[in-house]
């Protein structure tokens, strides 16, 4: 992957102007939606690995992984760590295991991240770190509540993640994010960003089409 791929189009020139009524409206309820059998399955399969491995183990979740290349890359640089990788898309999964060798401490499961985060609030997981590695902007104001801070999963999210990692090349996404973080009193570090080495394909892409890229972490203290 490289080259020329367009930067985010949007009309949205800042922060949606619905976005704190739509964070708040998420905070004050508990997302009902029931949970598809093939992520409980996904689920289970997750938890008797980490079981094999090592429970005491710290878990690092890569939500959206795409080939999983990050999940790899991850795993391979921190031997003492759980890289989980997700994605809901089997076809990206599977050129991602045509193209490297996972490590033993790296799992690639296809899963729906929003079930995901909610069965392991459920069974009491703690993830050390969250990446959210270029996730899909959804650039269309109609769409804020399929960017992740807009969606009712955001509360669950938050839960499990010790550390939270966002990167983007739509600084809208990640500025959003950090107004909904504010909201939970939960304090952000907002980036631009150069990687010496792209850790995703997508970083990979952005950077050789000479997007500007940007980082949120934030850590619960
Ligand atoms: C723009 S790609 C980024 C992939 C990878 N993180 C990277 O940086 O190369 C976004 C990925 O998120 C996945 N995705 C989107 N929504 C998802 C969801 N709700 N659950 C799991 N994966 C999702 C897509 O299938 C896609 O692979």
């Amino acid at each position: 992957m490289s080259g020329n791929s367009r930067s985010v189009l949007s009309s949205q020139t800042g922060v949606h102007q619905s976005l704190e009524a739509v964070v708040s409206r998420h905070l004050n309820s508990q997302w009902q939606q029931p949970l598809a059998d093939h992520n409980v399955e996904a689920f289970a399969a997750m938890k008797n690995w980490r079981r094999q491995r090592g429970e005491s183990m710290p878990v690092w979740l890569d939500s959206g992984c795409g080939t999983g290349y990050s999940s790899c890359q991850l795993a391979r640089s921190n031997p003492d760590v759980l890289v989980i990788g997700i994605d809901q898309s089997a076809h990206r999964l599977l050129r991602g295991h045509a193209r490297f060798e996972l490590p033993v401490n790296a799992l690639l499961l296809r899963a729906e991240c929003a079930d995901i985060w909610r069965l392991m609030a459920a069974d009491g997981w703690m993830l050390e770190r969250n990446f959210l590695l270029y996730p899909n902007p959804w650039p269309k104001p109609g769409h804020l509540s399929r960017r992740w801070h807009g969606h009712p999963v955001l509360p669950t999210l938050l839960a499990i993640s010790q550390c939270l990692e966002l990167r983007s090349n739509w600084s809208i996404y990640v500025e959003e994010m950090a107004a909904a973080l504010a909201m939970t009193g939960r304090r952000a570090l907002l980036e631009q960003f150069h990687p010496d080495q792209p850790i995703s394909d997508f970083e990979d892409k952005y950077q050789a089409s000479g997007h500007a890229l940007w980082r949120l972490t934030s850590c619960m203290i």
